[in-house]
């Protein structure tokens, strides 16, 4: 019989066209009496398409009393309820590796582009302000500078190998010390201390949110750097834009932030952040690869009851 799937939103269109080619695939974002249609078709649903963006509400989960699976694109799982999901058998895959390489890439882009001033350097070149006024200010380097990354899952390891050719010197926080040759903190406070630039790469979430806090922040000192890929809820966001403000820290460079689309429009203010819209996985290839597997995920388990990509 043909599954019946329900999708949050619509992956890619290349994908959500292959997988109405072989499910029964009803989009939610296209449903307008989205009660009428859990009345009719909630006990049929076996199989949720997602996104890491978008989760799995509650109340749609609680209309769904037979899902199976639950398959997301993106590789967080902080809007959906693992134990919940735990607690009714429900499976779950992300698509991890698939977008390591372009959101470190991006970790590094915002690096740089936060110590050497990138944005303002073209609205120098650009406004005619070079013509006018002389050489833009000196930035500072990165080379010599000590990187301390929160969170050395795949990501971050990633963030490390790219980051020491650029001359930093490397150490972490996480839930676990690994096996790598970088210095451990046992403590957060302790790495902020340590580091020049504080690059996060750790799961959102319960256990993550608000880390990044005032004491956090001070610890970093007036010339840190501040640099988020993981998610805007990490950080306590009222305080950043302060300490940015007030130059408790130096700079930021954010992918993420804690009310994403409508970001607060302070951040605007500021010539000491560099923001990019939630955009670390936004390339083609990688969208496509994780549309890819999103797609082979929900055909394994129609064919076989396995995830490739499992998270539980
Ligand atoms: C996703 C992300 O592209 O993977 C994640 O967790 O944050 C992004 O890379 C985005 O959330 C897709 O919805």
């Amino acid at each position: 019989m043909t599954r019946s799937v329900l999708a949050i939103i619509d992956v890619r269109p290349a994908h959500t066209a292959m997988m109405t080619e072989r499910y029964d695939l009803h989009r939610l974002d296209q449903i307008e009496d989205k009660s009428a249609f859990f009345d009719e078709m909630g006990n049929k649903i076996t199989a949720v398409v997602t996104s890491a963006r978008f989760g799995l509400p509650a109340e749609v989960m609680d209309r769904l009393p037979n899902l199976e699976v639950i398959t997301s694109f993106g590789v967080g799982y902080d809007l959906i309820d693992l134990d919940a999901c735990q607690a009714r058998g429900i499976r779950v895959s992300t698509t991890p590796d698939v977008l390591t390489d372009d959101v470190a890439d991006t970790a590094i882009m915002l690096m740089h582009a936060t110590l050497r001033q990138l944005v303002h350097g073209d609205d120098w070149a650009r406004s005619r302000k070079w013509a006018e006024n002389g050489p833009m200010a000196m930035t500072r380097s990165v080379r010599g500078k000590k990187l301390g990354i929160v969170g050395l899952g795949r990501i971050g390891q990633e963030i490390a190998l790219r980051a020491a050719p650029s001359g930093v010197e490397i150490g972490y926080f996480g839930r676990s010390r690994k096996a790598v040759d970088y210095a451990f903190f046992e403590s957060l406070i302790e790495l902020a201390d340590w580091a020049d630039i504080l690059m996060l790469s750790c799961p959102g979430g319960d256990a993550t949110k608000g880390i990044i806090d005032a004491q956090v922040l001070s610890a970093l000192g007036s010339n840190g750097f501040l640099i988020n890929v993981a998610r805007g809820s990490v950080v306590d966001e009222p305080t950043l834009i302060a300490a940015l403000q007030r130059k408790v820290i130096a700079g930021a460079g954010l992918d993420v932030f804690y009310n994403e689309p409508k970001i607060d429009p302070a951040f605007a203010g500021l010539d000491n952040v560099i923001l990019y819209p939630h955009a670390a996985s936004g390339t083609v290839e990688t969208r496509d690869a994780m549309g890819q597997l999103v797609v082979d995920n929900l055909n394994a388990w129609d064919d076989r009851g396995e995830l490739i990509t499992p998270i539980v």
